[in-house]
């Protein structure tokens, strides 16, 4: 037990199994994969115990002191499957208050599920609870701290991890017959084996660090089999950075999006990520074998209202020049190609929404406060319900950006199809929980909200707004 691998094995198992078996639960209930990172849910159930702490962590071969579930950027991968009870007791050893959210599932957002105003302070524990509904999709969900004023800065010092549903997607005999690769892309900034502070200006465009890092790891290498096929799960867990995916000489055949399958593949030259995105993409080995780069192309997040007035956020240009983010070599031959499946799943359609709503994002200079951002003109205020909408029913929303930087807007609990982007009509119908709403332009979306009542929110998922003010209340009511 002298080893850091070691010591981690130790605390999986202790966290994952052996505690468990000594406080009497059922071992079935318990799981630990082969491999120590993932924890997987047996016989209709999980239970995971996660501690959030402060300390060396290994990142990018050094160690840096970061925040994390466990000691591990990213944390652990939680997987389950439809139906599954889920218990997580997360154990809060950070210098300050933290909790959890369980981005893109469909689960209460109340009591001790995905309840984002409960808070755990320093030394606490609490355990959260909740049941994946039979028919949820199956997705690239994650989980990440939630305590308004404080996200941004723990997801940046490394605190985020996978959840993951397997279902029907999974069961398509192309992609089941297809190489799995995660990706967590997530930047940090180290200095002196510590992250140093974000300057005021840094913090309001939104904070990228200069170490990007894939699964923790810089330019990692993956396999792909000539004439096989490698699904690639990606997942942008910055608080700010886009990544602007490209594969050299290969199409991304997309296959799902934030709430899982789409219905067929759908071929890009390019992907987008903003933060809080996923996406699933195939790739084909069906170019001559040899050492291919994804990259992360430079993309100009807002000019932060340059020449208009001064700039007082500055600009959010990013990189300037492609960034290499990782490596697919070409090993093995597959006897017969695997082709691209035909259909992935099923993505009904919505229908005509009840109602319309319209969410205006902006920002503003406050007395004492500084900058701001808003929706509709207003501070995220947690004693404030800022829309009500009824159960059973379909919305169209409309958010449009006057402000001087994009802003990606995410709602929990219920996702929804995009309808139009800049007024042009969406061609892809496929499920999101979050969408990128370009500067000066407007973003329509329907949603069906259904089966949760409470209080649940939507913000921008550059963090650092959301902690300045860019969030609101919705309050998912009962019919009648
Ligand atoms: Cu990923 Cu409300 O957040
Ligand atoms: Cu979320
Ligand atoms: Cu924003």
């Amino acid at each position: 037990m002298t080893t850091a691998k070691h010591d981690r094995r130790t605390f999986l198992a202790m966290s994952a199994g052996l505690v468990g078996l000594g406080l009497g639960f059922p071992a079935r209930a318990q799981t630990r994969a082969p491999d120590a990172d993932v924890l997987v849910s047996r016989g209709g159930a999980i239970e995971v115990d996660l501690e959030a702490r402060f300390g060396p962590t290994r990142l990018a071969g050094r160690s840096a002191r970061l925040f994390s579930y466990g000691g591990r950027v990213p944390g652990p991968r939680i997987e389950v499957r439809p139906g599954d009870e889920v218990t997580l007791r997360l154990s809060n050893n950070l210098p300050e208050p933290t909790n959890l959210h369980f981005h893109g599932l469909h689960v209460p957002p109340t009591g001790n599920a995905d309840n984002i105003f409960l808070e755990i302070p320093e030394g606490e524990r609490l355990t959260y609870r909740f049941k994946i509904p039979e028919n949820h999709p199956a997705g690239t969900f994650w989980y990440h701290p939630h305590l308004h004023g404080l996200v941004a800065k723990q997801v940046f010092l490394g605190m985020a991890g996978l959840f993951v549903v397997r279902g029907e997607l999974d069961e398509v005999p192309e992609v089941a017959a297809a190489r799995e690769q995660f990706a967590v892309l997530k930047d940090f900034e180290v200095a002196g084996g510590r992250v140093p502070p974000p300057s005021p200006m840094e913090f309001v465009r939104g904070r990228e660090g200069s170490l990007v890092t894939v699964n923790g790891e810089v330019e990692p290498e993956w396999s792909l089999e000539q004439g096989g096929l490698l699904r690639l799960r990606l997942l942008n867990a910055s608080t700010a950075r886009f990544y602007r995916l490209k594969l050299d000489d290969h199409p991304l055949y997309l296959i799902a999006t934030d709430g899982g399958a789409l219905e067929e593949p759908y071929e890009l030259d390019e992907l987008l990520l903003a933060p809080g995105e996923r996406a699933e993409v195939l790739v084909r080995g069906d170019r001559k074998p040899g050492r291919y780069t994804l990259w992360s192309l430079p993309y100009n997040r807002g000019n932060g209202g340059m020449g208009m007035g001064g700039g007082m956020m500055g600009g959010a240009r990013g990189d300037t020049r492609p960034r290499p983010l990782a490596h697919l070599v070409y090993r093995g031959k597959r006897k017969t190609v695997l082709p691209l499946p035909e259909r992935t799943g099923r993505v009904p359609e919505l229908g005509a929404p009840v109602r319309r709503r319209r969410f205006v994002l902006g920002h503003s200079m406050r007395p004492g406060r500084g900058m701001v951002f808003t929706i509709n003109g207003q501070v995220f205020n947690p004693s404030r319900i800022d829309t009500r909408v009824r159960l059973g029913t379909v919305e169209e929303w409309e958010v449009a950006n006057m402000g001087v930087l994009d802003h990606p807007f995410h709602l929990h609990t219920n996702p929804f199809q995009i309808v139009s982007r800049g007024g042009r009509p969406e061609r892809l119908r496929a499920w999101k929980d979050t969408v990128l709403v370009p500067v000066n332009r407007s973003v329509r979306f329907r949603v069906r909200f259904e089966d949760f009542a409470g209080n649940a929110v939507y913000h921008c998922h550059i963090l650092e707004h959301e902690d300045l003010g860019m969030m609101g209340i919705v309050r998912f009511e009962e019919e009648g």
